[in-house]
């Protein structure tokens, strides 16, 4: 199974962690799953940033991200190239390391 290595955050893991993930969850589900209570302010919809994390390693291992998700991202505090919405992000066969930014900012919206 992949392991997801979470770099410290002061508040969800201000030790780090290494987690295993199983091949078709989220990123944010397998954190969930952990303890690691990462924002996800829409219930994991795609129609806010909380979940934002930024994909230090295995970036590329990860299904591209849609449109719909870039737009989000562009909101996000703090986004950067390997930036995804870690509720959209599919983990596959290779390790990840994440890091959650420090801050988020909530944009979650009724669903139309
Ligand atoms: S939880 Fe809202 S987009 Fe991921």
């Amino acid at each position: 199974m992949p392991t997801i290595q979470v770099l410290p955050h002061p508040d969800y893991c201000p030790g780090g962690a290494v987690i295993t993930a199983q091949v078709g969850d989220s990123i944010c589900e397998s954190l969930l799953e952990h303890g690691i209570e990462i924002e996800h302010a829409c219930e994991m919809a795609r129609a806010c940033t909380t979940c934002h994390v930024i994909v230090r390693q295995g970036y590329d291992s990860l299904d591209e991200p849609e449109e719909e998700e870039e737009d989000l991202l562009d909101r996000a505090w703090g986004l950067e190239p390997q930036s995804r919405l870690s509720c959209q992000a599919i983990v596959g066969r290779a390790d990840l390391t994440v890091e959650i930014p420090r801050y988020s900012i909530n944009h979650a919206r009724e669903k139309r």
